[in-house]
């Protein structure tokens, strides 16, 4: 059998919490890696995520101060924030309009998707019309989706990675300066060069994960 060299990747990837600092991620890779990013898929194709990436050392130290004082911020050739928007997310915004007739071809179609399909279908039910801070969760999916992509492109290339959660959601937003109705932090990603071994990996039985109906 051939070598399989994702699952090669998965196996190199952990999640990293010693970052060599004087290792940088060449630049053709780093936008390499951005590019996975930029290909993900996203629910209905609407794109919700944006990536705001930490360059200068002040903004290094205020972020990391945000997430715990979590050193991979610091450290990492590279510190990623992904946003998702809020509001605009809402069916008779010029933002869905805009995304959705990349797609349809009639205006009759466009009204259809965006009504029925999105709106009654996808977003009611669910509560998301109704309540701000649910569809913005439901939106910051999209956003785990891309950081995934990208990270797993890094361990595909031999880039080390750590998702970072562990940061205080308003104190991020408020550094950020952000309009909270109309966009929220979802996710820290930080890729680079690890200065540290691999521990043990503990994940559970094949059998207790997976379930046959
Ligand atoms: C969404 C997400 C958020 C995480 N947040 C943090 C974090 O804030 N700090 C940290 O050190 N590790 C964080 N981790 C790493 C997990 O603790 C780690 O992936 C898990 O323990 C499994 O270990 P492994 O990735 O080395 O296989 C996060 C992982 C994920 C997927």
């Amino acid at each position: 059998m051939r070598e399989d060299l994702f699952l090669n990747a998965s196996k190199f990837r952990f999640a990293c919490k010693v970052f060599d600092k004087d290792k940088k991620i060449p630049c053709g890779q780093w936008h390499a890696i951005l590019e996975s990013g930029r290909l993900a898929p996203s629910s209905f194709g609407l794109e919700p995520t944006r990536m705001i990436v930490v360059k200068s050392k002040a903004a290094k130290e205020a972020v990391k101060k945000a997430c715990w004082e979590q050193k991979q911020i610091t450290d990492a050739s590279h510190t990623i924030i992904f946003t998702s928007l809020k509001c605009d997310m809402l069916p008779g915004t010029n933002y869905i309009r805009n995304k959705f007739a990349r797609r349809t071809k009639t205006s009759e179609e466009l009204d259809y998707y965006i009504k029925e399909r999105y709106g009654r279908m996808k977003l009611e039910t669910l509560g998301y019309t109704a309540d701000i801070e649910k569809l913005g969760m439901w939106s910051a999916h999209q956003a785990y989706i891309m950081a995934t992509a990208m990270m797993y492109h890094a361990a595909f290339l031999k880039i080390d990675s750590c998702m970072i959660e562990g940061f205080d959601k308003v104190e991020l937003e408020k550094y950020l300066q952000m309009d909270t109705f109309k966009e929220q932090v979802s996710l820290v990603l930080c890729l680079g060069y690890r200065a540290m071994e691999q521990g043990k990996r503990n994940r559970m039985d094949i059998h207790d994960l997976v379930r046959k109906i």
